[in-house]
């Protein structure tokens, strides 16, 4: 049986302070493109804490050792088209050696269900430790769907990463996937009629690309 996944708030006060900034709506595209990907940067330090490290030898100036490096094959950052960009490359700038595969997703306008219109992955994905990025988890339709979609290609390890959570979507994301861990800088309140998360910051999307 696989093993349960967790939810985690990662509230170091850096992050905390710097959501607090793109939650107001008078932050601009270009501030708010640099502090999501700021916030991602320092949750992704979180979200590798349990990486697999393996023995190397290294020769020092002094002597040769043996020390710790990181194990397997290379991550994988997989943002949920669109929103999702803003938050590969604040990992990066963590983990630069990571691959990057997309997920692209709409809602059919009949089922009001996500059809995934997009896919693409690294090879070996069954061995790779891999991070879904989507700013904001709401319903939990697109995150569910992401992670079917990885699941179909033969990835285990998954961690989905977002800024904000909502309960809603992250009840649902647990009970469809129960052995993945999922991180957020915040838990908001709840969902509204449209579908936004409260207080939340808006459409991430929009807000990250400048459109309405
Ligand atoms: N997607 C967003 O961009 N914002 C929300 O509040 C909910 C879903």
């Amino acid at each position: 049986m696989s093993r349960l996944g967790k939810f985690e708030v990662l509230d170091h006060p850096l992050i905390q302070h710097k959501l607090t900034i793109i939650r107001d709506k008078n932050c601009g595209t270009r501030e708010f493109r640099e502090v999501v990907n700021e916030i991602a940067e320092l949750m992704a330090y979180e979200v590798s804490r349990d990486m697999p490290l393996e023995d190397v030898q290294v020769e020092t100036p002094i002597t040769v050792t043996t020390k710790k490096s990181l194990a397997g094959k290379k991550v994988v950052i997989v943002p949920i088209l669109r929103a999702g960009l803003g938050m590969v490359d604040g990992i990066l700038e963590l983990i630069p050696a990571a691959k990057v595969g997309h997920v692209g997703m709409y809602r059919d306008e009949e089922t009001l269900k996500p059809v995934e219109y997009f896919v693409k992955m690294p090879e070996n994905m069954e061995s790779r430790e891999i991070f879904v990025v989507d700013p904001m988890l709401a319903t939990g339709g697109s995150a569910i769907m992401a992670v079917d979609a990885l699941k179909k290609r033969g990835a285990v390890a998954i961690k989905f990463v977002c800024l904000v959570a909502a309960p809603e979507g992250v009840k649902a994301l647990r009970t469809a996937h129960p052995d993945i861990d999922i991180f957020a800088a915040a838990l908001d309140d709840h969902l509204n009629e449209n579908g936004y998360i409260v207080p939340g910051l808006g459409d991430a999307g929009d807000r990250l690309f400048g459109t309405k």
